[in-house]
């Protein structure tokens, strides 16, 4: 399904695929190593995917779209490399992780290289409010991360904290992915909030998506362990749910007390899987994709806008 939508990109696609394969060529081989392990295909590489679709309203120069869509996709492996980390988990796109592998430290270490990298990239589109967004999106990602760091556990989370948590963790960088590809192509600025706009809601619901899909997925499809949300003490959209429809015996109060780890994941994960909660969740999620698209709705109709609009739609149909 992914290739059709990014059928319009292809080119650009395998261009920034070999940019990709390019960052790993340094002397040093164990960097090298770790560079490909990281970087090699498996990842849906949705991310420069939104900056070139984006990036093709207006007046566009694949010599800036390009870096910068290789730019977006490192910073994406860098949470990654440093979010594995952090949760101590041992499969990423169907790989060991670089923590399982080689360890936590050099997987922060690597983590800070394609930082660098993904910054040395930014720089070549030459633009200055792109380069600054970029390093804000940056920011941002980390004060949401620390901000799922210092709620673990804690019961007392309402939706609006934990849709504020996905808007930093996992949305702004969808949408500095296509307001950056709108503002790299001359766009004029009701277009660039629309763009931006449109990657906010498609980011909000891609990450509803992955949490359900931590409730109801299966490793296999995934490349990624499930069930880790609860295991870290992340409270995402069915776990709140679930807290709010048995408030008083309830398995994931129980797990965040501390009783009984295993069998609480596994009853939590049951309760929302036979129950209305998973269709709650993708009725949230869906909401935040038709927003998306209606944000595309002054945007000229082009192949670019088609295949956002289909990627939104590919976006609470996936299952990886
Ligand atoms: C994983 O992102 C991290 C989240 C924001 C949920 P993706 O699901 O886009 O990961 P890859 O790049 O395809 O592996
Ligand atoms: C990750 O969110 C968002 C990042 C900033 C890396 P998750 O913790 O849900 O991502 P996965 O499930 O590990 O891919
Ligand atoms: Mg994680
Ligand atoms: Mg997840």
């Amino acid at each position: 399904m992914l290739r059709t939508i990014y059928e319009p990109i292809q080119e650009d696609l395998v261009k920034v695929e070999a940019r990709l394969r390019s960052v790993c060529e340094v002397d040093f081989p164990w960097l090298s190593k770790l560079l490909a392990h990281s970087l090699k295909e498996g990842g849906k590489r949705i991310r420069p995917a939104l900056v070139l679709l984006s990036g093709k309203f207006y007046d566009y120069d694949l010599s800036y779209l390009l870096p910068m869509a290789t730019a977006v996709e490192i910073l994406h492996t860098a949470t990654l490399v440093h979010d594995d980390a952090i949760d101590n988990s041992a499969v990423r796109r169907g790989r060991p992780t670089i923590n399982k592998v080689w360890g936590e430290d050099k997987a922060i270490l690597l983590g800070d290289y394609l930082l660098g990298k993904s910054k040395e990239l930014v720089a070549d589109t030459q633009n200055l409010r792109v380069i600054r967004l970029f390093a804000q999106t940056f920011m941002t990602i980390s004060s949401g991360e620390l901000n799922q760091a210092f709620s673990a556990f804690n019961l007392e989370q309402t939706r609006e904290q934990y849709l504020q948590r996905i808007s930093g963790k996992t949305a702004c960088l969808l949408s500095l992915a296509t307001e950056s590809g709108a503002i790299l192509s001359q766009a004029p600025e009701k277009s660039v909030e629309a763009l931006k706009g449109y990657g906010h809601n498609l980011g909000i619901a891609f990450q509803i998506v992955d949490d359900i899909l931590d409730f109801i997925g299966t490793e296999e499809e995934m490349g990624k362990p499930v069930g880790s949300d609860l295991a870290q003490g992340t409270l995402t959209l069915p776990a709140i749910l679930l807290l709010e429809r048995y408030p008083e015996d309830n398995p994931v109060r129980r797990l965040f007390q501390n009783e009984d780890r295993q069998r609480n994941i596994e009853l939590a994960m049951e309760l929302v899987r036979n129950s209305s909660i998973t269709e709650e969740c993708y009725a949230v999620a869906s909401d935040y994709c038709a927003q998306a698209c209606h944000n595309l709705s002054l945007l000229p109709d082009n192949a670019s806008r088609r295949s956002l609009i289909k990627l939104a739609d590919y976006v609470v149909k996936r299952r990886k």
